[in-house]
């Protein structure tokens, strides 16, 4: 064995103690974060020797924190790679380059734990790593977010500075079971203690709080001291290890309502204290079910982040998370892909989310090798499978929140995963397993798919789903389960689209039990360019040779946590009440929740006239339960002309710990009165026009250009990512690079102007025919009635049918009303609420990581854009029903036609800008602004992993028409 042997071999090392749970306990303990002495080399070979010995003078080194990523602090640099592994697939091998960091602080142990045993413990160090204390060899260890403990009695000196000092490696044995889809980064992440152990006290605690029959159920096993006493004050018990007690007067625990009660197990040497829920987790006729309840889980997959610390995130950033996925609705938190830090699963406990416990494993990089030498059915890497299953559920075996052990992601099957599934069930009854990538679902209690379209989720939910696997007994069993989607709509960039059919899917089979939308956080890491410019960084920006680009920013949070649209609209589709208009104009409010009744919800409302309030009160519901609904009358009438709108909102009564009393949760719109026709009077006069080439060039004093038909949007990921992906197409179309072809330009009675133009790309033979009637209005604004037709074959679906605008850039103010506050897309609608909005044009867009169509506003009526003392209103006209050119358009498809209503994009710059930049500081604003005005919109899909646009959102080149007032203001 060479010094450095363990690196290479994934035999976990027998000088680890065994493991055991997470728990606080008034035991004396040191931290041991801070400031550590470190240095890197390059090789393992080349790591400072003699470092790990008392005498070795560091004052050369520089500091580190403790604990933190080497590579965000200027040491090496972070890679990005999804699937591939970043070195040759040669296990258990990994290169002689090998970052190798290492590590040194002193810590004076004190005198009184002289006699007491002392244990050093690591809760994540990436990925494998040595020990020394005064100079003595501890231990070494694996499993990068997995705890480990070594004990240090024999070396510690206490009443003495005592040295600790860690090597580092970045590639490991290890390395080969942490192909997670996120940043290669090194180092001692999470913390580092010292604890005394006393004699006689508490090595571990199990606790067994169940829910049956409306009473809890509690037994606790400890290991340690044999007399120890397990209470818990609020309930009065007091009971010795192993003893079960019934408890009627115990509330249960679920996530709408975690109750927790202090559980304190002591002994005369140490008192360990547990917060802990009653609740119990089965499998039951083929559901999943919590206290008996069938769950729906509203869920996200959460990796460990920060844009600054990478997966060494604080309580603060934890936190942070947890409030945010309350306050969006989410029950639920798959933690992909490894334990997270065991503070996040208290605050899970506390502000009650599900949790799916996924251990630290992933061997995705195989499937590129066709599975060979895949570890997980080696049994050389047995062992190592077992062990890190087993210090998971060790550690985390205590918490209420965690419902399921997950087995880890992607690491295809065999035998390795049988022993890790037989030692979380052998070991806790309690919870189901998970595991996803078995093709025969072998190795999982529940049916678990990534990214299965809605129409194989339907058939699912049906249970008519084709076999799988070749094994009828499995097969049946698998039929049997319930379905969870373990990952659905890939939240990268605009997006993600369709998620409101997969949410009637769960609502509609029992057996559909949700998912975990992929992935809550945009792993950006904070950087910047040469200009000193900041930005978030993915896969290339940091010099990789391999990497995977921008695939690391697909989350519902960009990377400082602000939320994105995708995550508005997640959390209105996934609403727990729903509050909608009946047909026969009553309002009916459904209770999805899975144990709360209404009654912790104010039910205000507000009418509103063209989006300006004019009545206002709160709507009296009774405490229906849940699971059913109530049909009440409409709080309000209809009163004036205008097109008014009713909006009921649910909202918290009182204060709750994840939210403040007035924290809307759900809320419906129910139209009282339609929107008018709208008379135009028509003027004298001309349009500014450039008769060459059949655009406006001003209006009332504003210098006007276009518009200009379009049919392309700033490609999205979604669009772009996909083998044979639809913006590749259309670049092979050429719709980013149409041309126009002005037809003639008539002159008719009265002022009125008619451009026809012809567009279309070259080297086809498709193209679009326009006919633009200008009428002139009194007051200096004009009428602009748009046709388009469609001629030739056109090879297939288009992003957009929009009419383009240049203005100055003075007009920096927008004013619209129709659907809003954020963006939308025809797939990603429900987070719009009909409203007036006011917002700068900065304020419009959407930053994604990386640049690409954003920033639209669905079924706007009419839009204002004003500044430098002028301004520009555009109204949607409703097409009156009897004109004969209209009648066609009824089969056109195109959705928003006859709403007279459009879609409203207004930028600094122009789609080919957008599309070109890669980073959001590519996007410089020039002298003009651009205004889209959308006739029809392709919907946004989630096909960059997953389903593309549903055929209902798809658009295809087909007549359109829209009449638009162009008024001064
Ligand atoms: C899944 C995988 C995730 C992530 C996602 C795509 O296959 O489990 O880790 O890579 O695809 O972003």
């Amino acid at each position: 064995m060479t010094p450095a042997s363990y690196v290479e071999d994934p035999r976990p090392d027998a000088r680890v103690l065994p493991p055991r749970a997470a728990a606080r306990s008034n035991a004396p303990r040191l931290g041991l974060n801070g400031q550590w002495r470190f240095d890197l080399a390059e090789t393992v070979a080349e790591a400072p020797a003699g470092f790990a010995e008392p005498g070795f003078d560091d004052s050369a080194w520089a500091q580190l924190p403790v604990p933190a990523h080497w590579q965000l602090h200027g040491y090496g640099r972070p890679a990005y790679t999804n699937t591939r592994y970043p070195f040759p697939i040669d296990p258990p091998r990994v290169p002689t380059e090998n970052p190798t960091g290492s590590y040194r602080r002193t810590v004076a142990v004190p005198a009184g734990w002289s006699g007491s045993r002392v244990v050093l413990r690591f809760e994540g160090v990436d990925s494998c790593f040595a020990v020394w204390v005064n100079g003595h060899e501890v231990g070494t260890a694996q499993g990068s977010r997995l705890p480990t403990e070594f004990d240090v009695t024999e070396v510690v000196r206490p009443g003495a500075d005592n040295l600790v000092a860690v090597r580092v490696h970045q590639w490991s044995a290890g390395s080969y079971l942490e192909d997670q889809d996120m940043w290669w980064m090194s180092g001692i992440f999470r913390d580092v203690s010292l604890l005394s152990r006393p004699a006689g006290g508490v090595d571990d605690v199990f606790v067994h709080a169940g829910y049956e029959d409306g009473a809890g159920t509690l037994r606790v096993d400890v290991t340690g001291d044999a007399g120890a006493r397990i209470l818990v004050p609020e309930l009065g018990v007091d009971i010795a290890p192993g003893e079960e007690v019934r408890l009627p007067a115990a509330q249960p625990w679920s996530a709408e309502v975690p109750r927790l009660y202090g559980l304190h197990v002591v002994t005369d040497a140490e008192r360990v204290d547990l917060r802990v829920g009653f609740r119990t987790v089965r499998i039951s006729d083929g559901l999943l079910t919590v206290n008996g309840n069938r769950v729906l889980l509203r869920g996200v997959n959460r990796h460990e982040f920060h844009p600054d610390r990478g997966r060494a995130v604080t309580e603060q950033d934890m936190l942070d998370d947890v409030l945010l996925m309350k306050r969006h609705n989410i029950n639920a938190v798959r933690t992909s892909h490894y334990p997270p830090h065991p503070r996040f699963l208290e605050l899970c406990d506390e502000y009650g989310l599900y949790v799916v416990d996924e251990c630290d494993l992933e061997t995705h990089g195989f499937v590129h090798v066709g599975w060979r030498g895949n570890p997980t059915d080696d049994p050389m890497w047995g062992d190592a499978y077992a062990d890190r299953m087993r210090r998971m559920v060790e550690r985390d075996k205590n918490h209420a929140s965690v419902v399921m052990w997950s087995l880890g992601n992607e690491s295809w099957t065999g035998r390795n995963l049988e022993r890790m599934y037989r030692y979380a069930h052998e070991r806790d009854p309690g919870r189901p397993v998970h595991y996803e990538h078995c093709p025969d679902g072998r190795w999982s209690d529940v049916y678990s798919r990534m990214y299965a379209s809605q129409a194989e989720t339907d058939l699912i939910g049906r249970r008519e789903e084709p076999a799988r696997g070749v094994d009828p007994v499995q097969d049946a069993a698998r039929r049997a389960a319930p379905f969870v989607l373990c990952e659905y709509a890939h939240a990268m960039g605009n997006g993600p689209g369709g998620l409101t059919e997969y949410q009637e899917l769960f609502e509609t089979h029992p057996r559909c039990q949700g998912g975990f939308v992929w992935e809550w956080i945009d792993h950006g890491l904070r950087t910047r360019d040469a200009q000193g410019r900041e930005f978030f960084g993915y896969g290339g920006d940091f010099g990789e040779e391999l990497h995977d680009g921008n695939f690391v920013a697909d989350g519902l949070l960009f990377p400082d946590r602000t939320p994105s649209p995708g995550l508005h609209e997640f959390a209105k589709v996934i609403e727990p009440v729903r509050i909608s208009g009946t047909p026969d104009g009553r309002l009916r409010i459904t209770n999805l929740h899975e144990v709360l009744d209404l009654g912790h919800l104010r039910f205000p409302w507000t009418v509103e006239e063209e989006g300006v309030e004019v009545e206002a009160g709160e709507l009296d519901v009774p405490r229906v339960a849940a699971g059913h609904s109530v049909e009440l009358d409409l709080p309000a009438k209809a009163a004036g002309d205008a097109e008014t709108w009713l909006t009921v909102r649910a909202v918290l009564a009182a204060d709750a710990t994840w939210a403040p009393a007035g924290h809307e949760i759900a809320w419906g719109q129910v139209r009282l009165v339609e929107r008018p026709r709208i008379a135009v009077a028509p003027a004298t006069g001309a349009p500014a026009l450039d008769r060459i080439r059949g655009v406006l060039t001003g209006l009332a004093g504003i210098a006007v250009d276009g518009p200009r038909l379009d049919a392309w949007r700033a490609p999205t990921d979604n669009d772009r990512i996909p083998r044979d992906s639809a913006a590749e197409a259309w670049r092979a179309t050429g719709l980013h690079r149409l041309r126009h072809r002005v037809l003639d330009v008539r002159d008719e009675d009265g002022g009125v102007v008619v451009v026809r133009t012809r567009t279309a790309p070259a080297a086809l033979d498709a193209g679009l025919l326009s006919t633009m009637r200008w009428t002139p209005l009194t007051g200096g604004g004009l009428l602009l009635d748009v046709s388009v037709r469609p001629e030739g074959e056109w090879p297939g679906p288009i992003p957009r049918l929009g009419l383009v605008w240049s203005l100055p850039a003075e007009l920096d103010d927008v004013t619209w009303y129709g659907g809003g506050p954020g963006e939308a897309y025809p797939d990603t609608l429900r987070a719009a609420r009909v409203g007036r909005f006011t917002s700068s044009v900065d304020g419009l867009q959407t930053p994604y990581v990386m640049p690409q169509e954003n920033g639209r506003r669905a079924d706007v009526r009419w839009a204002q854009l004003t500044g430098g003392g002028a301004g520009l209103r555009i109204e949607a006209l409703p097409v009156d029903d009897g004109d004969a050119e209209t009648s066609g358009l009824a089969t056109s498809g195109l959705a928003t036609f006859g709403l007279a209503t459009f879609g409203l994009t207004v930028r600094r710059w122009t789609s080919a800008a957008l599309d070109s930049a890669q980073h959001p500081v590519d996007l410089v604003p020039g002298d003009r602004v651009h205004l889209t005005v959308d006739l029809a919109h392709r919907g946004v899909g989630t096909a960059s992993c997953g389903p593309d646009v549903l055929p209902q959102h798809e658009l295809h080149a087909a007549p359109a028409r829209i009449r638009l007032a162009m008024t001064p203001v």
